[in-house]
């Protein structure tokens, strides 16, 4: 069956332009000003922008963390990204002790056969490293092509020589490596210091340096093994200079943010509901936010990520001690809402960025273009149809997935989802809800990182 989404703008090539958009099996068919409707099921976007649909690179579902499972499964927490127009997202393949990769990633497909959206995995590298490195040609044939290192949590944290070996690998093959930038070592003795303390302790034990130095330690590493380095949820004004230097020198780096650390600040750690605030990296202060908003305007920080890995709030604040408290917060339904609302609606970004950070971003570094993140003849029709002009505010009810609580609870948005389409299907529409089954979402078999082409500099870099 063909569709025909008429009467909106839709975003092509760079601009919002009123075109009609057709799709065909699942594919964009043509785009142009008033499309044959016959035999068409028509999609009337009038008032509505139609976006490609969202990349959410960096989300955490199934997992469990000291002893405790996250909030969302495949299913849930799918559904909250079809809520909020996220289409794709890619979730971590990460080995438990002893287990082999290939039986890990075998492990995480079973889990991911739920998704209702099409999904990824990077490979997330253990201590136990250099056996999951003899695995890695056979990774990569399974379609993983970034990988993940950690320099904190005990049993993942690697050290430098390990950080070098797996960047050689990574690097060898054209692969881009994720770094999750806390010195744990530092971190490890700072907790020490604030051990049975609330909260607040939490940004306490792992101040930015812990976080812009790991940068500083995994720049230079990557530099010399000559391999791409995207950094996640950066937290810091501190490291957020740290991947300007770098990238002043042309080196291939990438930086990441997360809604939290643009809207929280350490204030928010304070007193009885504080510990939903936990994450790591911890929540800054408010320059750290400015600058960071800065760092998505100039182009430093080229994605806007969630880092989705909520728990329950009974689990967020039985602990008295904030060492004891699972880390992680979700924002999967609602990134594409917070940066448009808060960026473009709240005059920090324009649509270009706003689009080039949600979708056309992720989709480049992350091996997916021009399949996702755009809207041309031949790409997925994955695709959200925008109501620029309306306005909502957070409640329960509006949560879609796993989640029991949200830390956006009660904040007012401008722009909303009316309704998101993946490979041509109705996945949610603003009066019926989600309208997806379980396991409708494929396993995405990833290209090659490529550049991202920066505008503002008409020119290609790292
Ligand atoms: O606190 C966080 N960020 N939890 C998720 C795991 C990670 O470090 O990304
Ligand atoms: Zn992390
Ligand atoms: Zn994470």
């Amino acid at each position: 069956m063909k569709t025909v989404i008429a009467g909106g703008l839709v975003w092509y090539q760079g601009s919002l332009r009123r075109l009609d958009l057709s799709i065909n099996e699942g594919k964009v068919e043509k785009l142009g000003p008033e499309l044959d409707r016959t035999g068409a099921e028509v999609v009337d976007a009038s008032g509505l922008w139609v976006l490609p649909g969202a990349i959410d690179p960096h989300v955490h579902l199934a997992e469990s963390m000291a002893g405790v499972s996250t909030a969302d499964d495949f299913f849930t927490g799918t559904r909250s990204a079809a809520a909020g127009g996220t289409t794709t997202i890619i979730d971590f393949c990460e080995p438990q002790p002893g287990e082999a990769p290939l039986v890990a990633l075998e492990r995480r497909m079973q889990q991911a056969e739920d998704a209702i959206i099409d999904y990824g995995f990077h490979f997330a590298f253990t201590e136990d490293y250099a056996r999951q490195l003899e695995c890695i040609g056979r990774l990569w044939d399974a379609g993983i092509t970034t990988f993940k290192a950690f320099l904190a949590y005990p049993g993942l944290a690697l050290t430098p020589a390990a950080l070098y070996a797996v960047l050689e690998a990574v690097g060898a093959r054209g692969g881009m490596l994720l770094l999750h930038a806390e010195l744990g070592d530092v971190a490890d003795l700072l907790r020490n210091r604030y051990l049975g303390q609330p909260a607040r302790a939490h940004a306490l034990s792992r101040p930015a340096f812990v976080e812009s130095a790991a940068i500083e330690l995994a720049l230079g590493l990557a530099r010399a093994a000559g391999t791409r380095l995207y950094v996640v949820h950066v937290s810091s004004a501190a490291g957020l200079l740290a991947l300007e230097r770098a990238r002043s020198r042309r080196q291939k780096v990438h930086g990441e943010t997360c809604p939290h650390y643009l809207e929280f600040s350490t204030g928010h750690l304070e007193g009885p509901g504080g510990a939903a605030f936990i994450m790591s990296p911890p929540l800054r202060e408010p320059e750290d936010a400015a600058a960071l908003w800065q760092g998505l305007k100039s182009g430093s920080l080229e994605v806007l990520a969630t880092d989705h890995c909520p728990f329950p709030l009974e689990a967020k604040l039985g602990p008295s001690s904030f060492d004891a408290v699972p880390n992680g917060v979700g924002s999967l339904g609602l990134r594409p809402s917070y940066l448009f609302s808060a960026g473009v609606y709240g005059g920090r970004l324009g649509l270009g960025e706003f689009v080039r950070l949600t979708t056309e971003n992720p989709a480049r570094l992350f091996g997916l273009w021009p399949q996702k993140g755009m809207l041309a003849p031949g790409s997925d029709a994955d695709l959200v149809l925008w109501d620029p002009s309306a306005t909502w505010t957070m409640s329960q009810g509006h949560q879609q997935g796993g989640e029991d609580h949200s830390l956006y609870q009660g904040m007012e948005f401008a722009g909303q989802v009316a309704m998101t389409m993946a490979r041509g299907d109705v996945i949610y529409c603003r009066d019926r809800g989600v309208c997806a089954p379980a396991g409708r979402g494929r396993y995405l078999v990833r290209g090659l990182p490529s550049p991202i082409l920066r505008e503002s500099r008409g020119a290609r870099l790292g």
